[in-house]
């Protein structure tokens, strides 16, 4: 509490020497840090700077990184040389901030090679970003706030969001599963849960502004509160409601139970849940409540059970379908989407074979490839069966082209059915055409007009294309 008193008296003392300044932000990861970004936008717009698209008329650039995968850390090393020319232009703040930069080796490339960098922080130091800023700003000091134990969660930080429909929540920080390829429980910690009424509060303000969708954000959603059951940590929680009564929240399912209640809120997604802790009671929760999507994404990271037990996912190929059936059995009309790695350590033939195996059986509606990219600390890193780059994107693009002919497939199936669509505004190309999402995520493009934006209309579905469908609705 008084850390965060102190950082509103920086935001303050910020606030009174800039004038008209602005700021530009560049994120680079997942949904997670584009969330961090938000609230880094927070701060910055608290503190008296507009934002601006145009990083050369910038006074404070803000990078956010990611290092999931190598072509990450090629992004920024590339655009730190173009930023280089507008701080000699005009002596901006250059501040990098996310979890490449919990990587020692990183953090010292950047102090030796890149001196022209003022501020280095990481995702568990994002709080004390005015503080740091003041430092930089008035000071004129190169900080480096990084540190190696799990940031505490700190509500209260302002957000600044861009969409006005949909938004997106975290529920919780950090990995407990070291799955052998990943660096993200290096870089964010353990698992660390936010309060239940937290979460409700902000997602019952979020309705309120108007906000018609929530993504609910976690590296492992479906183990909320899970790790501080395990250190005995009383986790039943009475949630205070808008209506005045109480409501009981101590795991996943019963926070799902508790957002499907909030006034105004039509959708609900979640990612990133993890197989093996899929419970029963999250299933019924997905069923029961209406505003919850019924797309789950489910990684996949690789059919063949061999590759996945040596990935340390903890499930195998017959866990994952018997799971996957399970869910279909039980919830009608649920499609999903994955994630999968082609080429990890090891990987045969017959085991790529195993993932457009279950590529086939599952079908699902969206798959987000992703090659195996070697991430220095990790386990996988270390083995030695390594495989060659030839092979990684012949595999990458037979999955691709399997992917491909199944989301063709499934979009047939839409045509003439009809579908209700999340309008969410202009299209960025065609100023007649409106464009939304269906409950399983797909886009549809249809002849619209403003007054639609932010409701659910019923769509038919007239015709569709790789990307996306076309739709038609009832002019009354
Ligand atoms: N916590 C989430 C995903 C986090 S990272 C989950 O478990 O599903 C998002 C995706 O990036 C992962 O699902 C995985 O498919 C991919 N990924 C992670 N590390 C990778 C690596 N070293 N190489 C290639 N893809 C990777
Ligand atoms: Fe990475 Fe696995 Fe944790 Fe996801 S569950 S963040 S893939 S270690
Ligand atoms: Fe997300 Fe990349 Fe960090 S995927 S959690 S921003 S390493």
């Amino acid at each position: 509490m008084e850390k965060i008193e102190m950082q509103d008296t920086y935001i303050n003392k910020i606030k009174n020497i800039i004038n008209n300044q602005k700021y530009g932000i560049l994120t680079m990861g997942c949904q997670l840090n584009e969330n961090d970004s938000e609230r880094i936008s927070g701060i910055l717009e608290t503190a008296g700077f507009t934002k601006t698209q145009n990083l050369e008329e910038a006074n404070v650039i803000v990078f956010n990184t990611c290092c999931v995968r190598e072509n990450a850390e090629d992004k920024l090393f590339g655009k730190l040389g173009e930023v280089k020319k507008y701080k000699e232009q005009n002596g901006c703040i250059i501040a990098i901030g996310g979890c490449m930069m919990q990587e020692k080796h990183i953090v010292k490339k950047l102090k030796e090679s890149y001196p022209f960098v003022d501020i280095i922080f990481g995702p568990h130091t994002l709080k004390n970003f005015p503080e740091d800023l003041y430092n930089a700003i008035i000071e004129k000091k190169k900080i480096e706030d990084i540190l190696d134990i799990d940031g505490e969660i700190i509500e209260g930080i302002p957000t600044v969001r861009e969409d006005k429909i949909k938004a997106s929540v975290t529920i919780m920080n950090g990995c407990n599963n070291f799955c052998t390829y990943c660096i993200v429980p290096y870089v964010r910690g353990r698992e660390r849960s936010r309060n239940p009424q937290d979460i409700y509060d902000e997602v019952v303000s979020l309705a309120k502004q108007g906000y018609k969708e929530v993504t609910l954000l976690g590296q492992n959603v479906n183990s909320y509160l899970v790790s501080e059951k395990s250190k005995g940590e009383n986790v039943d929680f009475v949630v205070k409601m808008q209506n005045g009564e109480e409501f009981k929240v101590n795991s996943f399912a019963t926070l799902l139970r508790l957002i499907n209640t909030v006034e105004g809120l039509e959708r609900i997604r979640f990612i990133s849940p993890h197989p093996k802790d899929f419970t029963d009671d999250v299933i019924e929760a997905i069923k029961d409540c209406d505003k919850v999507c019924k797309l789950i994404h489910l990684p996949l990271q690789s059919g063949s059970s061999e590759i996945l037990n040596s990935m340390n996912r903890k499930y195998s190929k017959e866990q994952y379908l018997t799971l996957a059936n399970k869910i279909k059995e039980k919830i009608p009309n649920i499609e999903f989407s994955t994630d999968i790695i082609v080429g990890f350590p090891g990987e045969s033939e017959k085991d790529f074979e195993d993932t457009l195996d279950v590529v086939s059986k599952v079908k699902f509606e969206q798959i987000y490839m992703f090659i195996y990219s070697r991430r220095v600390g990790t386990v996988a890193d270390k083995m030695e069966n390594q495989i060659d780059e030839k092979i990684k994107h012949t595999r990458f693009d037979k999955l691709k082209k399997l992917a491909e002919e199944i989301i063709e497939e499934k979009n047939k199936e839409y045509i003439g059915k009809t579908e209700k669509v999340l309008v969410e505004g202009k299209s960025k190309t065609n100023s007649n055409i409106y464009t939304g999402r269906t409950e399983t995520n797909k886009v549809v493009n249809f002849e619209g007009k403003e007054e639609l934006v932010g409701k659910v209309i019923p769509m038919q579905i007239i015709s569709e294309h790789m990307w996306y469908l076309k739709g038609k609705y009832d002019n009354i």
